[in-house]
């Protein structure tokens, strides 16, 4: 993710996603047995930013019903993510103060650990409460580059499977870190990008297909002899949307390694949320240009994406990298200005409550 904050200013929509689950997070820390300190943790948290009203809604929610106990609360993410911004968010020194529950609530200790999630982070039985929300569709490495596209989701039979086999095996991996972290009784709350029972996925909702335009304008610049063969093929996202099926998949069987060491499925659904640019956009009645729609549509695409075709152009001087990419997303935002009919990007969301058992 781009750091400084840039992440969560342009990112609505997951700070969205993650709000409508506060209710279900609050649920569960009620639910759960009787503690004298309580230790959350935010997987793959990014900057923080997204979550941020969430947990303090949360803890204000806990603190009007007398819950007054020490909260521990534990941001991960990768090495290379920027804390520092997280830090300072949390405590207002940085973006919009409002949710800074560091200054709102005694006893509410901040940690970041920037392992991969695909471990175990934290001593074992010591968490009470796991959220993570639009972070597992990473897979822990890339099996190959997709030849003919940039992301798993419209990749060829061979290069899809590659993907999916990788994502099984860190899907079992995330489970049983979790596994072993979690108290008896705890719980782990996921919000994952994934596919839905009509096939949706995040900018894939019946409109224009996001990845299909990001692969079309990488091709042409390839086409055009701005970048190179070898560039467009590294231009493969590290990520996979599994289905309901595979993400319920470990839970169903009560033999499999998840089930033995302690966990269940509580709950799982499918969730779509609406692009709030698109909305915005369309109950401004006209009032919006075309081209403000694109550019407010297109950074939120670019805050998550830009990484992958930077990453892709290795070996450049970073000047040249970006006159590249700025006019890779320049020819994005002109299609949409052109035409912003179908142009949006929905999030699909699959949604699971997992509890490790008390025995
Ligand atoms: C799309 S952002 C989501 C951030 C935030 N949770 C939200 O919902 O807005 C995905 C985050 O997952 C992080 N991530 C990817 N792979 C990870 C891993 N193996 N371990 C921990 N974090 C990871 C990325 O660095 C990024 O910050």
């Amino acid at each position: 993710m781009r750091g400084e904050g840039y992440y969560s200013e342009r990112t609505a929509g997951a700070r969205n996603v993650i709000n409508d689950a506060g209710a279900m997070v609050f649920d569960a820390i009620r639910d759960l047995p009787p503690t004298n300190t309580l230790r959350l943790a935010d997987f793959g948290a990014a900057d923080g930013g997204t979550s941020q009203q969430m947990w303090d809604m949360v803890i204000r929610k806990c603190r009007e019903t007398d819950d007054e106990r020490q909260i521990e609360m534990i941001y991960t993410d990768l090495a290379s993510n920027d804390f520092s911004t997280l830090f300072r968010m949390m405590q207002g020194m940085q973006g919009d103060p409002t949710h800074a529950y560091q200054n709102h609530f005694e006893n509410v200790f901040v940690h970041g650990c920037g392992t991969g999630f695909h471990k175990q982070l934290m001593t074992s039985e010591s968490l009470h409460l796991g959220f993570s929300a639009t972070a597992m569709h990473y897979v822990s490495a890339k099996p190959m580059e997709i030849p003919n596209h940039v992301h798993a989701v419209c990749a060829d039979v061979g290069s899809k499977a590659a993907f999916g086999e990788q994502a099984a095996i860190d899907w079992q991996n995330i489970l049983l870190a979790r596994a072993e972290e979690l108290v008896p009784g705890g719980r782990f709350i996921c919000l994952n990008f994934g596919i839905d029972e009509e096939g949706r996925y995040l900018g894939n909702t019946g409109g224009k297909h996001m990845f299909d335009h990001f692969h079309k304008f990488w091709r042409a610049i390839r086409d055009d002899g701005s970048i190179t063969k070898d560039e467009y093929e590294r231009a493969t996202f590290v990520q996979y949307y599994r289905t309901i099926e595979e993400f319920c998949a470990p839970f169903m069987d009560p033999d499999s390694h998840v089930s033995r060491a302690g966990l269940v499925l509580k709950s799982s659904y499918t969730k779509l949320t609406k692009c709030p640019y698109e909305a915005a956009f369309k109950s401004a009645e006209g009032k919006m240009s075309n081209r403000e729609y694109a550019e407010n549509l297109i950074p939120t695409m670019r805050s998550w994406s830009e990484t992958v075709f930077k990453t892709a152009l290795r070996g450049r001087e970073s000047s040249e990298i970006n006159k590249i990419i700025d006019g890779f997303y320049q020819a994005y935002a002109d299609e949409v200005a052109a035409d912003p009919e179908g142009h949006a990007m929905d999030y699909v969301h699959i949604i699971l409550d997992i509890e490790k058992t008390a025995s």
